[in-house]
């Protein structure tokens, strides 16, 4: 079962995580009656692979600084990967760490699918594997754990906010992220979902910008080329591209979130400073900052302890008249 069908069923696991046992323990405490009790194992001695996707948007560099700061904080010894968007990199590096016997492997997948056989490799050697940020379509007993957002969540609250904003009538471009990316997917599924209550409210054109803000600044000036202004509305799946496409827009001569209502999500500082400045509308939070309960279950696993099947970050919805007050407590 993958993280979308954990969502359907409503269902809230705790399992018993992957072994990391005693035989690894030759110098294991003993009692006076000279039985061997397994030790517990501490942050400082725990090795972690965490396989990132790369740097294609504010988000993920403050996911990376979370995750390697949160490391060093602890003293947990992690070796990171940095897969530049490339799944066979994050292959590559899966088996690496599996070579290198670390105690918990992490990965973002960059797309859903393609994880079976090595996530099936992780799992024979004893490695316990947790999936931080994104999903990945894989029977439920390849990976220990998912720590990260509901994204068809943040799909329906986007819409819910443009709703809001177009009185439920409009024509709305949809720029979305990486294609078969877990968020892609998601965000659009939940709009959908939503944009059903609302049958004045239409996505009319839709395409990739794959996350980066340099991408959204192009994509949208070739909608804007091709369909001209046919549109009162933006739906951008991050922050970044909305960001790029604002650039775009004002080059064109409109006036963005004004002419053009813009909702985006991530929440990062930037789209505050363009809430503050009336270009963007909206923004629903996604949390980068995922660190500390990635290590914290990382070291449950190590120790054979319970988890949580789903550690899900707990998110709120900014708007313009919020956004010079929440701007200063800003992380990322
Ligand atoms: O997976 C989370 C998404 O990936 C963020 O919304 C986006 O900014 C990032 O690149």
């Amino acid at each position: 079962m993958n993280i979308r069908a954990l969502r359907w069923c409503g269902i809230l696991l705790v399992v018993l995580p992957l072994l990391v046992s005693c035989d690894a323990a030759p110098d294991a405490p003993q009692t006076s009656a000279g039985v061997a009790t397994a030790q517990k194992k501490t942050y400082q001695d725990l090795v972690v692979g965490f396989s990132q996707i790369g740097a294609e948007s504010e988000w993920r560099t403050a996911n990376t600084r979370s995750i390697q700061e949160t490391a060093q904080r602890l003293g947990v010894e992690l070796k990171f990967a940095d897969a530049q968007q490339q799944q066979e990199n994050q292959i590559k590096a899966i088996r690496s760490f599996i070579a290198q016997r670390v105690d918990v492997i992490g990965v973002s997948p960059v797309l859903e699918t393609g994880w079976d056989t090595v996530f099936a490799e992780a799992k024979k050697a004893g490695i316990p594997l947790i999936l931080v940020d994104r999903g990945a379509s894989v029977p439920d007993d390849l990976f220990s754990a998912f720590i990260g957002s509901d994204f068809v969540q943040e799909g329906q609250r986007a819409c819910a906010e443009m709703a809001r904003l177009l009185n439920g009538q409009g024509n709305i471009i949809e720029l979305e992220g990486t294609v078969g990316s877990t968020p892609q997917i998601d965000r659009r599924a939940g709009f959908e979902q939503c944009l059903k209550d609302y049958p004045g409210m239409h996505v009319t054109v839709r395409q990739s910008g794959d996350f980066i803000r340099a991408r959204g600044k192009e994509v949208m000036k070739t909608i804007l080329r091709e369909y001209g202004r046919q549109f009162n509305a933006l739906f951008a799946q991050n922050d970044d591209m909305a960001l790029g496409a604002i650039e775009a827009l004002e080059e064109e001569g409109l006036k963005p979130g004004v002419d053009i209502k813009i909702v985006s999500i991530d929440a990062e500082r930037a789209a505050f400073e363009a809430m503050i400045a009336g270009k963007l509308n909206v923004t629903i939070e996604c949390s980068p900052l995922l660190g500390p309960q990635f290590f914290e279950t990382a070291l449950k696993l190590a120790n054979g302890e319970p988890i949580e099947k789903w550690v899900k970050s707990n998110e709120s919805i900014f708007r313009q008249d919020n956004a010079t007050l929440e701007l200063p407590k800003r992380q990322y």
